[in-house]
């Protein structure tokens, strides 16, 4: 049992309720009848806000309520669908639901540009839940982490592999790609991508012929996509750590096919897909 302190704030008056028995993912359907509070006069309520204090967390939502003129008493019907007091079960239902949706783009379409435009935006659309993917949840690294990797969802053999990875400002990376698909969305702190031009037609193996295409720095609200084989090298240039989420097609252990470049020497070696240790203790799907 978790109790969850709930007020009703509406004009001149505060009524304090307390849900006791709000349950770990739990879909609330409350509905609060104040008809019990008399009043000398109805008054209307519109557009009125509720503020749930849950777990040390405030939420804001507009209600809807019925003013009983007939009765002429402070008479209010509040109903709240899908009232989720528990932040875990609101990142597990957009994670979930995100992740179906980008599931059926990618196998319904392939994994084109076209496709991973499409995909961008639900990603993208996660960046607007700060609170769920906050630092108390999941923490910046340490200095001597460097870096991040919590695991968000994924599939048995890898596949559509979601993470929320934060880095401390540091870079640049080895220049590489992924070898699968990639999307790339900031939360917070800024990630400077170089892309790079492949010049050569791959036929040599072990060699590679490249020039820079373009600079794109990946701030919070921003996203990039890249088919698997696009080429770039990442720099954090905030002063605060990166915050972002990356999707890819294949999750790091199973990036076999993911290359890095020596644009200098014009080779490329086989690379593992990353040699931070991925924390799996956040997977919510
Ligand atoms: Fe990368």
């Amino acid at each position: 049992m978790r109790a969850s302190r709930l007020f009703f704030i509406s004009t001149g008056r505060c009524v304090e309720n307390t849900i006791a028995s709000c349950t770990e993912s739990a879909h609330l359907l409350f509905s609060y009848q104040a008809s019990k509070t008399k009043s000398s006069k109805s008054t209307p309520i519109t557009d009125s806000i509720l503020t749930c204090r849950c777990f040390g967390l405030r939420y804001l939502r507009k209600l809807r309520s019925v003013n009983d003129r007939n009765q002429q008493q402070f008479n209010t019907s509040i109903i709240v669908k899908e009232f989720m007091t528990d932040l875990a079960a609101q990142r597990k239902k957009l994670v979930s639901t995100s992740m179906d949706q980008i599931k059926s783009i990618i196998k319904s379409k392939g994994v084109n540009r076209a496709a991973l435009e499409e995909v961008k935006g639900i990603v993208i659309s996660m960046t607007e839940e700060t609170k769920m993917f906050g630092d108390s949840e999941f923490p910046t690294p340490t200095p001597a982490e460097i870096a991040k990797i919590y695991l968000l969802s994924d599939e048995d053999d890898g596949d559509f592999s979601l993470y929320l990875i934060s880095v401390l400002p540091v870079g640049p990376s080895p220049i590489h790609d992924h070898g699968t698909f990639a999307v790339i969305a900031g939360l917070d702190g800024d990630e400077e991508n170089t892309i790079y031009k492949r010049l050569d037609d791959g036929s040599v193996e072990g060699k590679a012929s490249l020039e820079i295409d373009r600079k794109v720095t990946l701030k919070s609200g921003d996203t990039i996509a890249f088919m698997p084989e696009d080429i770039h090298r990442i720099c954090v240039v905030s002063e605060k750590p990166t915050r972002h989420f990356h999707l890819y097609g294949k999750g790091f252990e199973q990036q076999s096919n993911r290359l890095e470049f020596n644009i200098e020497d014009g080779t490329t070696s086989a690379a593992a897909g990353s040699f931070i240790p991925v924390d799996v203790s956040r997977r919510v799907v």
